[in-house]
């Protein structure tokens, strides 16, 4: 099944089956899927409700080929909604991108959608510093351009239960559209908020076959460019420990083989990786749905209008495959389960009081029960199948509305195609860590890591499939330019990109300006990773200063941000230069605190107000000279 594009030549065919319909389109920007499960929800549940509402669930991406088709196309539109979740740092994802910034930059249309009805509904997390800030402007600008706004912005927060939140702003919608959709045989008004989740399908079981040939090989067929829907599959070269022996946690070099593939990247660029799940992860889910694992199998929709199959389904989901292959590559097996999942298992167990459990957790008297038994003890989709055995679903239901697509991991790729043209080198922490349950959590893609195998220990060596995600956290154009980077741990991944950058630069004849690199860790002994090489860079002169925190050497924590304001004064006079400053790691903690430690440097260096400091600091932002590259 192929998702197409939504094409002007379709909506003119389409014009005949609209007549006396309503035509209504729901547009979503998702990263990880879920902007683009709740778009398709919407649309089912509108389809149920209104008989002569004419649904259309379009990728932002999709819509148009460019910007003068996005403005022809918009103006057309009548009633729209928008599913779109903030990434990173306050950014659109990568489908909502081009759109977000023609329609919230680059705007001198005036009020120019009046015929526009609209509601946004954001995906966002609320420890994050832009809380949905894409929906909220995107809110906004859609009112200033003229849009009727039909329910306020809804601000789903993925840190609490984010179903919940579009739940009830689907409450609020509910009454709007009545009054536009309504007829009055229309009567489906109390339909279950999750129909997807039980929707039918056709499980076609294959026989084996003697030899059996594994499709999931570089997907992008002949395609030169890769993305996240074609990724292309690539050896593991090089993978080595980054800590010591002394260390009780794990960060791994990994490099990836890139020579003869059209993969090109650039300093500072994201790769994006899909790992597999691990094998006793892939058994346990095996004996959970009661299938063998050797099991060829493939899925089709029985859906009558064609719609192309939804969220976890969708290509690059293969054709015939086996059980185990469809487990490790594309099943989420670790996160919790949503509750459109526990509604989906609900339907298939024979237990009846497992059933009734499964439907109150997912219910709204639940609430409280889903979020401290499901959320907070982080029981995982595999833990609460094992503790609900009689709910085994059929693998299409599975595969469908119960476990969502395994996606894509991103790093900061931690080396420079000036210095290294044929790898990309990544830098990943081990995660591993005991949840409230007792389990041991470990990272589908760190994990994959630590065990991969690389070329240089074996001809059958470990492959992924990966693309490169291009970012805007770049050098500057000028390499004489000063520049100060903060990354602690693993975010010093890009500036070791960077640093490689710069040696190249300087073998090549330029003139480098300064660069000064904060970094942290908690032992010099233990994980003061790449160290060698940053010494080296010292020696070689890519790096001007190497200022190190080691939070756990001394009996009180040294962080970063403590050693930014012992060197206040270079930070000002570097950045009154016209410096850059760059930061990199864990958004909640240290990119925040380090904020606010530039907030103070600048304000007590600058001698400024309050006010003046924070408008210093935005205009940095705004000239792209105070890059953050966070997760
Ligand atoms: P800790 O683990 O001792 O708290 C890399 O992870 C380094 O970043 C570690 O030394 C870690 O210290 C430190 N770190 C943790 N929280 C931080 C914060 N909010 N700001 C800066 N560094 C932090």
């Amino acid at each position: 099944v192929i998702t197409k594009p939504y094409s002007l030549k379709e909506e003119e065919d389409e014009s005949d089956a609209l007549a006396g319909k309503t035509k209504l389109t729901i547009f979503y920007g998702t990263q990880t899927g879920t902007a683009e499960g709740f778009a398709k929800a919407l649309a089912d549940e509108i389809k149920a409700r209104y008989e002569k509402a004419a649904v259309k669930v379009v990728d932002l991406d999709d819509y148009a080929m460019d910007d003068d088709q996005y403005e022809e196309k918009l103006k057309k539109e009548t009633l729209a909604f928008f599913m779109v979740a903030t990434y990173g740092d306050g950014e659109p994802t990568d489908n909502a991108a081009r759109f977000y910034k023609w329609f919230t930059e680059e705007n001198d249309r005036g009020v120019w959608l009046p015929r526009l009805s609209f509601g946004v509904f954001g995906l966002g997390n609320r420890q994050y510093e832009h809380f949905n800030k894409i929906a909220v402007v995107l809110d906004e600008e859609l009112c200033k351009q003229g849009g009727k706004q039909l329910v306020p912005v809804g601000l789903g927060d993925d840190d609490q239960c984010i179903e919940d939140d579009f739940t009830a702003w689907k409450e609020l919608l509910w009454s709007e559209l009545d009054q536009l959709l309504r007829d009055e045989d229309d009567v489906n008004t109390a339909s279950t908020p999750y129909t997807a989740a039980i929707q039918e399908y056709r499980l076609v079981i294959h026989a084996p076959l003697t030899s059996y040939e594994d499709k999931f090989g570089n997907l992008a067929n002949g395609n030169t460019s890769f993305d996240i829907h074609h990724p292309c599959r690539v050896n593991v070269a090089v993978q080595r420990e980054l800590h010591s022996t002394e260390s009780d946690r794990s960060c791994m070099h990994l490099e990836f083989d890139i020579s003869g593939t059209p993969i090109a990247y650039e300093t500072g660029d994201h790769v994006g990786v899909y790992a597999e799940n691990c094998e006793d992860i892939v058994e346990e889910a095996g004996k959970l749905l009661g299938q063998p694992l050797d099991l060829l199998f493939s899925i089709h929709s029985d859906k009558e209008d064609g719609t192309p199959l939804g969220g976890s389904l969708a290509p690059p989901f293969p054709g015939p495959c086996t059980l185990r292959l469809a487990l490790s590559h594309y099943a989420d097996l670790l996160n919790s389960p949503r509750k459109s999942a526990l509604v989906a298992l609900a339907a298939h167990a024979s237990e009846p009081s497992e059933a009734e459990r499964l439907r109150f957790l997912s219910s709204p008297q639940g609430k409280d029960e889903y979020s401290q038994w499901v959320i907070a003890s982080q029981r995982s989709l595999l833990e609460i199948m094992a503790e609900f055995p009689s709910a085994k679903p059929p693998l299409g239901v599975f595969f469908a509305a119960v476990a969502p697509r395994l996606q894509p991991r991103y790093y900061s790729i931690s080396s420079s195609p000036r210095f290294s043209p044929n790898r990309v080198h990544v830098t990943c922490a081990l995660v591993h860590e005991r949840t409230p349950t007792g389990r041991i959590h470990k990272g589908v893609c760190s994990t994959w890591m630590k065990h991969a195998v690389p070329l240089e220990r074996s001809q059958d060596c470990s492959l992924a499939p990966v693309f490169i995600r291009t970012s805007n956290f770049k050098l500057p154009a000028d390499p004489s330019t000063p520049i100060i980077m903060v990354g602690p741990g693993t975010g010093l991944a890009p500036f070791r990109g960077f640093l490689q950058e710069r040696m190249a630069l300087k073998e090549d004849g330029r003139q480098l300006g300064t660069a000064l690199l904060f970094f942290g860790c908690r032992n010099r002994r233990m994980d003061f990773i790449y160290e060698e090489e940053l010494n080296k860079f010292l020696e070689q002169g890519a790096l001007s200063e190497l200022i190190v925190a080691f939070s756990r050497e001394g009996p009180q924590k040294e962080y970063v941000q403590h050693k930014m304001a012992d060197k206040a004064a270079e930070i000002w006079s570097i950045l009154s230069q016209g410096g850059y400053f760059y930061v990199c790691g864990d958004a909640k903690g240290m990119a925040r605190d380090v904020h606010r430690s530039l907030h103070n440097i600048v304000q007590e260096q600058g001698g400024l107000d309050s006010s003046k400091t924070e408008s210093m600091v935005k205009k940095l932002q705004m000239d792209g000279r105070y890059l953050r590259d966070v997760w």
